[in-house]
């Protein structure tokens, strides 16, 4: 009977000392000290043995079982211990290691040329004042010397909303809108959405970005020649020093006289590129003195006031500023596109 303790605990202790599982150590639990395992047997069998037998067995097989209780714990916290170390390992967080840089974005291309103009026209003390992008008939068109059936409102395909009002078709509203609520003298810039039922290529989209400018102060003070100085001016901050100025005579009903206005292309001098189309000028907008049929209309005596008043398109400037030869690209938000800015 001895032996056979003996030989227990040999086998016990050894399997017990190479495991490396919590699970297996739990079924070496049950194996040794189970109801069904030997020991327990030798245990039950206790009362059948004689008196002396029966303390030393008794004695023995205690022991053993206590030993082998103590061993499986002892095995326990060493698997425990080194799990824990795994993971400190794993989890450890070195407080000293360079970050990984987040990718920043940065301003739309669009966003970036409106600021640049802004900026220019600030320097030039011109105050920035918001539009609205809807607007009703009578500030898109009427107050603009465009009455109903006016044929210049053939030039602006409008979207039409159900209520009679438009997505404005032009930032020249803002003239309106401003002069309702302050008197002359004033110079403002305004820089926003405009929208067109124009098919989309190249070179137009059915919303784009207008910049509009009026300057007006008592009459006789502001001439074409102040026109022509602030917007050579612009146009020397925009596409640099050497940048001259021309004016064609043209129509638009809130202006008279009326002006187109070139810029000589920044690419070529002036000589003639792709750029320019060999003319050596690019187009850029519309401009002129401020029709007394506009003062009027926003409540000012006829010919008390004068003023100049100019228009054109962000994204023109921005594709000839950087050479982009689709007005499309500014709103595919492809990052190939976006991220060279
Ligand atoms: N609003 C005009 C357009 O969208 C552009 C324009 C032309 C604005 C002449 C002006 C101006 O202020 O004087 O075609």
């Amino acid at each position: 009977m001895k032996n056979k303790i003996n030989k227990i605990k040999d086998l016990a202790l050894k399997e017990v000392s190479k495991m490396k599982s919590l699970a297996n150590l739990e079924s070496l639990k049950i194996k040794y000290l189970g109801r069904k395992s030997e020991l327990t047997n030798i245990l039950r069998g206790l009362k059948d043995l004689s008196k002396d037998e029966r303390k030393e067995v008794g004695e023995m097989a205690n022991k053993l079982r206590e030993e082998i209780e103590e061993s499986i714990k002892y095995q326990v916290s060493g698997i425990k211990q080194r799990e824990l170390g795994d993971i400190k390992e794993k989890e450890k967080i070195d407080v000293t290691y360079p970050g990984t840089k987040i990718k920043k974005g940065h301003l739309h291309p669009l966003t970036q040329v409106r600021y640049e103009i802004e900026e220019i026209f600030k320097s030039m003390g011109f105050l920035t004042v918001d539009g609205r992008e809807v607007e009703d008939e009578f500030h898109n068109f009427d107050a603009l010397n465009m009455p109903k059936n006016h044929p210049a409102r053939d030039m602006q395909d409008t979207f039409w909303l159900k209520n009679g009002t438009v997505p404005r078709t032009q930032t020249s509203s803002v003239q309106i809108r401003f002069m309702e609520k302050n008197k002359p003298p004033f110079r403002i810039v305004s820089i926003g959405r405009v929208y067109r039922n124009e098919n989309s290529d190249a070179t137009h989209d059915f919303n784009f970005n207008q910049i509009e400018c009026l300057m007006v102060d008592k009459s006789g003070k502001i001439m074409v020649a102040n026109f022509k100085s602030v917007v050579s001016e612009f146009m020397k901050g925009l596409f640099g020093k050497g940048t001259k100025t021309r004016l064609r005579p043209s129509y638009f009903p809130f202006v008279e006289p009326g002006f187109e206005f070139d810029a000589s292309c920044p690419y070529c001098s002036g000589k003639g590129c792709r750029i320019c189309k060999g003319t050596g000028w690019i187009e850029l907008g519309g401009a002129g003195m401020v029709n007394q049929n506009i003062f009027t209309s926003v409540g000012f005596s006829e010919n008390k006031y004068e003023g100049f008043a100019f228009g054109f398109g962000v994204e023109r400037i921005a594709m000839i500023k950087y050479g982009i030869d689709d007005t499309r690209l500014f709103y595919g938000g492809d990052l190939r596109f976006l991220e060279q800015f």
